[in-house]
């Protein structure tokens, strides 16, 4: 990242260090844990050094104000929470960019005529709590307050205890209609997720739409024992048909044109190595392009699960534990994007975003950054800096625009 050192997008250099993972490769960046406390103040003092006013709202959510916080305001920003071993363009460089895009904006002395505001949203990639999103659905009351307060992590602290921790009062988590009104129009800028920009060669592009997606927990459980003294014969492996049910997961997604289903975790119960497991967690994120076929998806993923896992005597639970519908950002929103910016195109994605949780309250729209590895959620995740200074001057010329 040596060459972001400078100029336009020192930003990214000045966080390069925070929430490094050396087990796993890129960044681990928790929500309230200590990289995601450095990012947050490293944010505040960032956005101070602008003149911004910071506040967090009741979901920890930041917002850092360019004028009067007030309604119609024009908002912009991104997240700064990982996945585990994430690459450094996933939510930073819409924050990065915002900031840009905003000192550019005062430095040349424009006057903004309507309120503007760097938002950072908490938890988007639901790393921590497993609901991606979830200051964005807090936010506008996506989700049940009383659920989300219960929602634990890997070491059993629920969202309220942390959200205490954090200095939050966690009876006032969920929708926030007031904070909610201020926002006239959202904008989020991001790192391409896969390779619309790489096939069409162009650096920056506008949204047309997100997949329908969603998680499930599928708890398989066996018969617990011991790994020396049960025979082959007759043992009900959670383990084994785990393995099956992933098998079975790959094998029907792959056989639905467009569908894409996956088991990236794993928890076993208890989880020794002379243990037969008595059950094993696997989580499956579905997405496909309608809400019916996700469902659908889902529903056929399922029926083969169940036939797999009883080929070792084993059952299986399946829990839904997040959706997100399809989303179609306002077309003539895009449209008017695209064609301010000289005509860029307009792609859809399969990855999740605040902006489109947001879509169904406030007009949203995002651009989308060329990442030259078509990798992300990965350490592999790039973006080259001409890029990145083209996604700036992007959000820059929509904000001066708007504003
Ligand atoms: C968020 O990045 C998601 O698509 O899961
Ligand atoms: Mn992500
Ligand atoms: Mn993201």
């Amino acid at each position: 990242m040596s060459e972001l050192a400078h100029g336009t997008l020192a930003g990214l250099a000045e966080i390069a260090d925070i929430g490094r993972d050396a087990r796993r490769g890129g960044y681990s960046r928790q929500l309230w844990q200590g990289p995601d406390l450095e990012l947050r103040a490293w944010f505040a003092l960032r956005a101070e050094r602008l003149g911004l006013a910071v506040e967090t709202d009741r979901n920890g959510n930041l917002w850092a104000w360019w004028g009067t916080p007030g309604p119609d305001a024009v908002v912009t920003g991104s997240h700064l929470d990982s996945v585990p071993g994430g690459g450094a363009y996933d939510g930073p460089l819409g924050v990065v960019s915002a900031l840009e895009a905003v000192g550019r904006l005062q430095a040349s002395g424009f006057t903004p005529s309507r309120p503007c505001a760097v938002l950072v949203f908490a938890e988007e990639e639901g790393s921590r709590f497993g609901i991606a999103c979830l200051g964005s659905r807090l936010l506008t009351g996506g989700i049940d307050a009383d659920r989300a307060r219960a929602l634990t992590d890997a070491d059993g602290i629920t969202l309220a205890e942390a959200a205490a921790t954090a200095g939050l009062d966690p009876r006032r988590l969920g929708a926030d209609p007031e904070a909610l009104a201020r926002i006239g129009l959202f904008l989020e800028l991001h790192v391409e997720q896969g390779r619309g920009l790489i096939d069409l060669g162009r650096p920056v592009a506008v949204a047309s739409s997100i997949l329908a997606h969603g998680r499930w927990r599928l708890t398989v459980s066996g018969q617990g024992n011991h790994a020396g003294t049960t025979l082959m014969t007759g043992r009900r492996d959670p383990m084994v048909a785990a393995a099956r049910a992933i098998v079975a997961v790959q094998e029907t997604a792959a056989a639905i044109p467009g569908a894409r289903a996956t088991v990236g975790r794993l928890e076993v119960v208890p989880g020794g190595t002379n243990v037969i497991a008595s059950s094993v967690h696997a989580w499956l994120d579905a997405r496909c392009d309608t809400e019916a076929g996700t469902r659908a998806l889902v529903a056929a993923i399922t029926a083969q699960v169940e036939r797999a896992v009883s080929l070792n005597g084993c059952s299986v639970a399946v829990t839904e534990e997040s959706w997100t519908g399809t989303v179609a950002f306002d077309a003539a929103l895009a449209g008017r994007f695209a064609a301010a910016l000289g005509g860029v195109p307009a792609l859809p994605t399969g990855a999740g975003h605040d902006a489109g949780v947001l879509s169904a309250s406030v007009p949203s729209a995002m651009l989308f950054v060329r990442n030259p590895t078509g990798i992300s959620h990965s350490p592999e995740e790039f973006a080259e800096v001409e890029d990145c200074v083209a996604g700036i001057d992007a959000l820059e010329a929509l904000l001066r625009s708007l504003l």
